[in-house]
């Protein structure tokens, strides 16, 4: 049984629906899933990333990594606090959430005395912004004056980009490979219901995405353009540094295996994942696994070089996370077992250790990251 909204949470979902449905009647019936997905989250003052939702956390609907333990934002600063120095350059984290992971790699990046100038975020909710600077006012005042918000890429960058969970958090094409080919699939309404209806292919990109994979009719997957546009920009952006992605997913010949014929886009709610999308927009979070080959192609379609891929686990245990752990001393049980339980779910292949990956790209001159020493599965992608 699904946690019932409150009559609040259920009137926000109402306004939401109603947006909608105005954006699928003003389109002249049908809308992309795409679009959908993008109103759905990120509509101002109405989408789940943009309106008052709880999200992150036991009290919303899902835990991200910075979540669960201050260890993992430690552990990415020790990781990239060599290339902050080697590049005398800034930070820049993409979709920064609550602003926990900020405030630890923060903390960190002060201990080893590798901060830098700026702490940029570049952030599309402005309800997220908000909440990021109370966290980094209230848990990190002395460090809180270096962090800056961003509206959009800065034209050349410096330093390292970081993003934790934010391709999965873009809005996904859907495709329906049938007998006479690929279609897009879309919303549209019947009985004040949306519905899925397909249709043929405009997007040349797409169609062109879509018929190189070939897939079995039948099959309904979805392809990332938003995905690709992000990589495009970051490759422009960056004169000398790293791009380091982190989220879950995998290389495209497991994303798109005969068994994930139904594909990965999932609604997120109260800590339930559903299948059905449509379930009280506004409220639920909507996400795609992310297709690491294709991140690759576009990485290296921009310039980049790509540095590393590894699964999470083999990149936070060669970056110093245990070494970081065993600064809690273990007869410190009230601080220590939480502690090893979060890093059991980060690293764990049953829990976020496998399923998550970790992706890096650099430009120019950099040291290789010591997370991928261990297990680089570049090949595979
Ligand atoms: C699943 S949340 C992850 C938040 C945080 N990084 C964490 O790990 O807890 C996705 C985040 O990405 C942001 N986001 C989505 N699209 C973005 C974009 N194009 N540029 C920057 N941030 C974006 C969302 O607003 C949200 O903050």
């Amino acid at each position: 049984m699904l946690p019932a909204p409150s009559a609040d949470a259920l009137a926000h979902s109402q306004r939401v629906t109603a947006h909608l449905a105005a954006l699928i009647a003003a389109a002249g019936g049908w809308i992309p899933f795409s679009r959908f997905m993008d109103a759905a989250l990120y509509a101002p003052g109405l989408g789940y990333y943009s309106a008052g939702a709880m999200k992150f956390g036991a009290a919303g609907d899902f835990v991200t990594a910075p979540e669960l333990t201050p260890l993992f934002g430690r552990t990415l600063a020790r990781a990239i606090a060599p290339a902050l120095l080697q590049t005398g350059g800034d930070v820049l984290e993409l979709g920064a959430g609550s602003g926990r992971l900020a405030v630890d790699m923060l903390g960190e990046l002060a201990r080893l005395d590798a901060l830098p100038t700026r702490y940029a975020i570049l952030e599309l909710s402005a309800e997220l912004r908000a909440r990021q600077r109370q966290t980094l006012e209230r848990e990190s005042p002395q460090l809180a004056a270096r962090v800056q918000w961003l509206d959009t890429l800065p034209a050349q960058f410096r330093g390292v980009v970081l993003g934790n969970e934010v391709l999965d958090a873009l809005p996904v094409e859907l495709v329906h490979w049938t007998d006479a080919g690929p279609r897009v699939r879309g919303v549209s309404i019947e009985d004040k219901r949306f519905v899925w209806q397909d249709r043929s292919i405009d997007d040349a990109r797409l169609r062109a995405r879509a018929e190189a994979l070939a897939l079995a009719p039948g099959y309904v997957s979805e392809i990332s353009l938003a995905a690709d546009g992000l990589l495009a920009s970051l490759a422009a952006s960056l004169e000398h540094g790293l791009v380091l992605l982190i989220d879950y997913g995998f290389g495209a010949s497991e994303y798109y295996h005969p068994q994930r014929h139904m594909g990965t886009l999932r609604a997120h709610y109260r800590h339930h994942a559903l299948d059905d999308p449509f379930h009280l927009p506004g409220l639920t979070d909507l996400t795609a696994h992310v297709d690491f080959s294709a991140v690759a192609r576009a990485g290296r379609a921009g310039g980049l070089e790509l540095m590393g891929y590894t699964s999470q686990a083999a990149f936070l245990l060669g970056s110093e996370l245990t070494e970081l752990l065993m600064q809690t001393a273990p007869d410190d049980v009230a601080a220590y077992l939480p502690q090893t339980n979060a890093v059991q779910r980060l690293v764990s292949p049953a829990e976020m250790g496998e399923l998550f990956k970790v992706i890096a790209f650099v430009r120019g001159e950099l040291a290789p990251l010591a997370g991928f020493i261990r297990g680089d599965r570049r090949h595979t992608l």
